[in-house]
């Protein structure tokens, strides 16, 4: 057993910084015994000195400039708290790692949009860099595909990957409340930012995505690739309608290598509003719970679910890879590669073509309340080779429509993606239409 300390530089005080503090302090001993020596808190940063942060600071030095800290003499590891795609916590990581040191964050923004030239760089200066937070808050799901997962081909990995949607969601559920009530009531609570785009817009489940994507099926990583579409238009009748019809709504973050005839992997990336049946096991996962699935073709399906933000959980996941580069780094094995495989053996990301992925869907118009309108839009479904399984409409009163309109909702079987498209391809021009229509894709079990 080492008895040197592993010491620790944290950048960030905020509400996952402050729970690293608190974690470390708490189980310090326990958290010797399982990594073998101890960890240390040497420095930290943050904007603001004099905050009072619910922890006591004093033993700490304080740098101004967190990317000071990798200079450090006394430090072996960095840990990133701060956020934000670029800027700071970007230039910290890339100082890091040339100081060749070990380099932690919950940021999924960054590891998202530069993951790739991060693991590169560490893997060139024989660095560990880890970002197990970043993906589901407190659920070791990184952990769950690299090492637990790690001898199985992973056919689809998705999940619920972002609180704050699936807090609105399933109060709407309980409560029949409109999307912009829930919204205000989370924001007061303080499960939604005061700028809710990234979370109700599905970017951060999209960041969360990206990252899980390229672990599970050894592709390079590429956000830009993940088709997002958030909750905003999602109403209060099509959750009741979905409910009549055997399901729940639920925002997904989906992956999967689509079979293609000329063997390269395409992958299908996709973060949407899906209709979940209600004998699925995300079905049942409420408020602000993280879920994912991962489908491997030998231990079946595996279900990761628990918290996917807070201070202590995130803490717990952030000081999980602070333990594994305390056992691991400095001995003779290899450092692991971020992503599993070195980046120079990723596969190449190929998007799939979405309009060839098969699956149901679930599709909502608003119309004008007048003859021939189900004809017309059953027309365009016959015409663009849209199977239809069921069809409803609903009178004024329960569309939800001030206007006047009424909802005609219909589930298609089974069929390629593209027809459905094509379908509202032929009712664009349609004065009947009074509101751009959501498809909402089914989850095939
Ligand atoms: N919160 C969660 O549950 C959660 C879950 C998973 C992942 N994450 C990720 O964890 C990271 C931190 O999130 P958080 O919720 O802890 O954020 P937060 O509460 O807003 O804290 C951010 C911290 O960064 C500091 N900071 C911001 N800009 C800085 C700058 N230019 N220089 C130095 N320090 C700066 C702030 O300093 P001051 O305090 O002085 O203002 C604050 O201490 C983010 O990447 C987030 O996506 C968070």
């Amino acid at each position: 057993m080492k008895t040197e300390p592993l010491r620790l530089a944290l950048a960030g005080l905020g509400t996952v910084g402050a729970g690293v503090i608190r974690l470390i302090e708490t189980n310090a001993a326990l958290i010797e015994r399982r990594c073998g020596r101890p960890l240390r808190i040497v420095a930290v940063s943050a904007r603001d000195r004099g905050k009072d942060r619910g922890v006591d600071l004093s033993g700490y030095a304080w740098e101004d400039d967190m990317t000071a800290l990798p200079q450090r003499d006394d430090v072996d590891v960095v840990v990133e708290l701060v956020g934000g795609s670029d800027g700071p916590a970007l230039t910290l990581a890339r100082k890091t790692v040339e100081s060749g040191k070990a380099f932690v964050t919950a940021n999924k923004a960054m590891i998202a949009h530069h993951g790739l030239g991060l693991a590169r760089d560490a893997e060139s200066a024989g660095v560990p860099v880890r970002f197990e937070a970043a993906v589901a808050g407190g659920i070791p799901v990184i952990k769950g595909l690299r090492e637990g997962a790690a001898a199985n081909e992973i056919e689809r990995v998705y999940g619920i990957l972002n609180g704050t949607c699936n807090y609105i969601l399933s109060t709407m559920e309980d409560t029949g409340a409109d999307f912009a009530d829930v919204l205000s009531e989370a924001q007061a609570m303080g499960y939604a930012e005061a700028d809710p785009t990234f979370d109700i817009d599905g970017i951060d489940a999209a960041h969360k995505l990206s990252i899980l994507a390229s672990i599970a099926f050894g592709t390079e990583l590429d956000f830009g690739a993940v088709t997002t579409d958030g909750i905003r238009r999602v109403l209060s009748a099509d959750i009741a309608q979905a409910d009549s019809l055997g399901y729940v709504i639920r925002l997904l973050g989906m992956a999967r290598v689509e079979p293609s005839a000329d063997g390269v992997k395409h992958l299908f990336q996709r973060v949407h509003p899906y209709l979940v049946p209600k004998d699925h096991p995300l079905a049942h996962v409420d408020g602000a719970t993280n879920a994912v699935v991962a489908e491997g073709n030998f231990v079946g399906r595996l279900l990761f679910q628990g918290a996917g933000a807070g201070d202590g959980p995130t803490a717990s996941a952030v000081v999980a890879d602070i333990i594994d580069i305390a056992r691991l780094w400095e001995s003779e094995n290899e450092i692991d590669p971020p992503f599993s495989i070195p980046v120079s053996e990723l596969d190449a990301n190929v998007p799939a073509e979405t309009g060839n992925h098969r699956g149901k869907a679930y599709l909502r118009f608003m119309v004008k309340d007048r003859p021939g309108v189900l004809a017309e839009l059953t027309a365009a479904m016959r015409d663009a080779n849209v199977s239809i399984e069921s069809l409803i409409q609903k009178g004024a009163k329960d569309s939800g429509a001030d206007d006047g309109s009424v909802m005609v909702a219909m589930v298609t079987h089974e069929g390629e993606e593209g027809c459905v498209t094509r379908a509202l391809e032929l009712l664009a021009d349609s004065d009947s239409v009074t509101a751009e229509p959501l498809v909402m894709h089914i989850l095939r079990q």
